[in-house]
């Protein structure tokens, strides 16, 4: 097997600071001296989803053989309908059957679902245990399992019940990327994607030159991407935790739209990362309409969407004015205005609330079109 570096960084908060560490082969490396020590107590939860716990529960479980610790798996059906009130209940009472104490622990095994669930029931149970990140999908890796937020949805609406809650660590191992479906694969670049655009030059080059091995899996290239998503994201939760200052917020570009897209497709037609992505190119063209993005830039973002077979049109039948009003009832509305994440340059974000809906619905019909 090609030889990964393990990459490591903190995400400084203080007394809540935490690392993230990321390689291949990290649950085998010398009797788990990888992720044991960052599990404090000796009795814990593994929270994980049907799928991960056929394919890579078993490694996970290994780690804790032989040793002092009790570990109980706790495993819930696939798919965003289970991040809910229901699933969340259960699971306290299972934690508790399992005899988890203020002392205990909760691993989040699993993509964004079993993260932001299993990060609230961390969160809350006996007023908040100890909380570890294993990711296993892209997405969650990039994006979800850092930085606190978790939460669970309500039937009116996505992650209306959460908190904030730092992890004591969160370790992603890109090997588990290899059972990963290639659509889940995609959503999860369109996370990189929004990453480089926020970063700037450096990160949209390595993209440009490695898009291949990216898209081959190349385990040293993918730990690389990892790194670059992951310190992107440690910065602005370290400037922002709590989401007040308008730095994290920036992370949400291409959300609002990415956001709507989702809701229109009532949460089942169309992956987050994938939204995000058209929600990119929708930025982008709205970032020319409204005369702070130049052409060349817009032309070499598209290009990039491309290289990763993300150069979506937005289908035909969704329509700007049902958008529109499902933007409007975004959580990011503020005093009636509509606060959007724009691009200056590659690499130069910033908050908007200047936008009419006129320039909104031109930027909108433009992402129809084939790129
Ligand atoms: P997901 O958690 O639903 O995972 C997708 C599917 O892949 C699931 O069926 C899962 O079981 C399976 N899977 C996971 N790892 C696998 C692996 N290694 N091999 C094979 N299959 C695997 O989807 P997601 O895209 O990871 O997460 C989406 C969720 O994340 C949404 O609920 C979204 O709201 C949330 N989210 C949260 C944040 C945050 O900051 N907390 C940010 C972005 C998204
Ligand atoms: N996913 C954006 C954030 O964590 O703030």
């Amino acid at each position: 097997m090609k030889s990964v570096n393990i990459h490591k960084l903190t995400v400084s908060l203080g007394a809540k600071s935490y690392p993230v560490i990321i390689g291949s082969g990290l649950i085998k490396r010398n009797e788990g001296e990888v992720h044991l020590p960052h599990f404090k107590g000796r009795q814990g939860v593994i929270i994980t989803s049907e799928t991960v716990a056929g394919l890579h529960l078993d490694r996970l479980q290994d780690l804790f053989a032989g040793t002092e610790y009790k570990v109980t798996p706790i495993v819930i059906a696939d798919g965003e309908q289970y991040k809910s009130q229901e699933t969340l209940f259960s699971l306290y009472q299972q934690m508790y059957d399992a005899g988890l104490q203020r002392d205990g622990f909760v691993c989040a095994f699993g993509g964004g679902v079993i993260g932001d669930l299993a990060g609230f029931a961390a969160a809350t149970y006996m007023r908040g245990i100890d909380l570890l990140q294993v990711p296993t999908t892209l997405l969650a890796q990039v994006d979800s399992a850092i930085g606190g937020k978790n939460g669970i949805n309500l039937p009116v609406g996505k992650n209306l019940v959460g908190s904030f809650y730092q992890p004591r660590a969160v370790i992603s191992d890109v090997d588990f990327l290899e059972t990963l479906p290639e659509d889940e694969f995609f959503s999860g670049m369109g996370e990189v994607l929004k990453y480089a655009l926020i970063a700037g030059d450096d990160f949209v080059t390595f993209l440009e030159m490695n898009y291949q091995e990216i898209l081959a899996h190349n385990p040293k290239i993918l730990a690389g991407m990892l790194h670059l998503c992951s310190r992107i994201k440690a910065d602005f939760i370290a400037r922002d935790e709590l989401e007040q200052l308008g730095v994290r917020a920036i992370l949400n570009l291409g959300h609002t739209l990415g956001h709507a897209l989702e809701k229109a497709y009532a949460y089942t037609g169309i992956k987050h990362g994938v939204a995000v992505a058209m929600g990119l190119v929708f930025t982008a063209y709205l970032s020319v309409e409204t005369g702070s993005l130049s052409d060349d830039e817009l032309q070499r973002i598209l290009g990039l969407l491309q290289l990763f077979k993300m150069g979506l049109s937005v289908p035909a039948e969704v329509q700007g004015e049902e958008l529109l009003a499902i933007m409007a009832r975004d959580k990011k509305v503020a005093a009636d205005s509509l606060k959007m994440v724009l691009l200056r340059n590659i690499g130069q974000p910033f908050l908007c609330t200047e936008i009419s809906p006129d320039q909104m619905l031109a930027a909108f019909e433009k992402c129809k079109q084939p790129l």
